[in-house]
């Protein structure tokens, strides 16, 4: 689908590692290079007419995204630099005051270093336990293990909505309405979801969300943080600076202002957020729904072709997203991607940043190849037939 908006397709390579990072259509660049070009100003900080405009290209992104994830309100959007640093800023910004000693924090083994890593820090710090909800035989998030891991104590859930090596879709909004009748605030890590499918937070009741731009078309340097705004009420900047305060004295006596500016102190990325809209629009022309159906047929095609070569070993062949785990016997992963390379298509190899897997999983490291709607059949084609290949350490080495 729309593969004639990718300048990048015209090369004579398949990209495969839309979980790192996606490509970019023409109007992204353009966007950004009009704003460099014609009115780069600062936002928030003049009263002429070119730094007003500026102020309202923003304002208009931040209604863009809110009408996106059909957030309540836009002063529940807040722009920061990608889905970790809007990761840190919740736990440290919200959780650090919430929590108190021996409380819980449920997490699963396969979460991204983005949202674990933040976790053990504020652990270390207030004495937290941290706990893992069990994943089934396909690596997925069920009820019942949601269920089980649930104690008195348990005060948050912090999990992607798809993860990033098994790509199995959680079950978001049973967990949330159970947790919440018990109490408990759940954080969603949407890096993976939000661009591949429609993520309602008010239908889903989500608390707090995390995704990235640059996963969805958009520029690399911006994130969206998501949070209701009665927890927003709540949450303390942990980066201070212009922007974000009312006024402040010598004395040290200092008043800030509500969110959003409260979280974005500094000159955001303004380019970037003027470009986002316009990839905001742009997915919406496309439709999300048509996103995900698309992926998913892509999904199944690239599932049974692999299936056809007897040496790939497929480790998440019962999950739903664009996201397919697996190796050749005998072949080192990071072997095959730099075999595939060769053959101009781009893999990823390695632990994929979800370092806690292995052991479910069974390995360390494996390839992924991560679809959007501008792969195709005929890519899967490709890589299937180079995967058939018997002497691949020979072309390597
Ligand atoms: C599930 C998940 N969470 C968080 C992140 C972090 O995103 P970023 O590097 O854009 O901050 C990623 C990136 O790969 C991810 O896949």
């Amino acid at each position: 689908m729309n593969r004639e908006d990718f300048n990048f397709l015209k090369q004579d390579v398949i990209y495969f590692d839309n979980g790192a990072t996606t490509l970019k259509p023409y109007i992204l660049a353009d966007n950004i290079s009009d704003y460099y070009n014609n009115y780069s100003a600062n936002a928030h900080r003049g009263d002429y007419d070119i730094s007003l405009k500026v102020n309202a290209k923003v304002a208009e992104t931040r209604d863009l995204v809110k009408d996106f994830i059909n957030a309540n309100n836009s002063s529940e959007v807040i722009f920061t630099s990608g889905a970790t640093d809007s990761l840190n800023k919740i736990v440290f910004g919200y959780f650090r005051d919430y929590l108190k000693e021996n409380d819980e924090v449920l997490l699963t083994k396969s979460e991204h270093a983005s949202i674990v890593l933040p976790w053990f820090e504020l652990a270390d710090e207030l004495n937290l336990n941290i706990n893992y909800i069990p994943l089934d035989n396909d690596l997925k998030v069920t009820m019942d293990n949601v269920i089980k891991s649930i104690t008195p104590k348990t005060k948050v859930i912090a999990l992607s909505h798809i993860t990033n090596v098994v790509g199995d879709i959680r079950p978001i909004k049973e967990i949330i309405e159970y947790a919440h009748k018990n109490g408990i605030i759940v954080l969603v890590d949407g890096a993976q979801s939000v661009p591949h499918m429609k993520v309602d937070v008010q239908d889903l009741d989500i608390d707090f969300l995390a995704f990235s731009a640059h996963k969805m078309c958009g520029p690399t340097g911006l994130g969206i943080l998501y949070g209701k705004e009665k927890y927003l009420n709540n949450i303390k900047p942990i980066i201070f600076g212009g922007g974000m305060n009312a006024s402040f004295e010598f004395d040290g006596t200092r008043l800030y202002k509500n969110n959003p500016s409260l979280l974005e102190a500094g000159t955001p990325n303004i380019a970037g957020i003027i470009g986002f809209g316009e990839i905001i629009k742009y997915l919406n022309n496309i439709g999300m729904d048509n996103i995900s159906l698309y992926e998913k047929k892509l999904r199944n095609y690239a599932i049974n072709r692999l299936k056809e070569i007897s040496d790939i070993i497929i480790y998440n062949e019962n999950s739903d997203s664009g996201i397919i785990t697996f190796n050749k016997k005998n072949i080192f992963p990071q072997d095959l991607s730099l075999y595939l390379n060769k053959h101009n298509i781009c893999v990823r190899a390695g632990s994929h940043c979800a370092k806690i897997l292995k052991d479910d999983l069974g390995i360390k490291n494996t390839c992924r190849i991560s679809l959007y709607f501008y792969n195709t059949k005929e890519e899967i084609d490709k890589l299937v037939s180079l995967l058939k290949n018997t002497n691949i350490l020979d072309e390597i080495i």
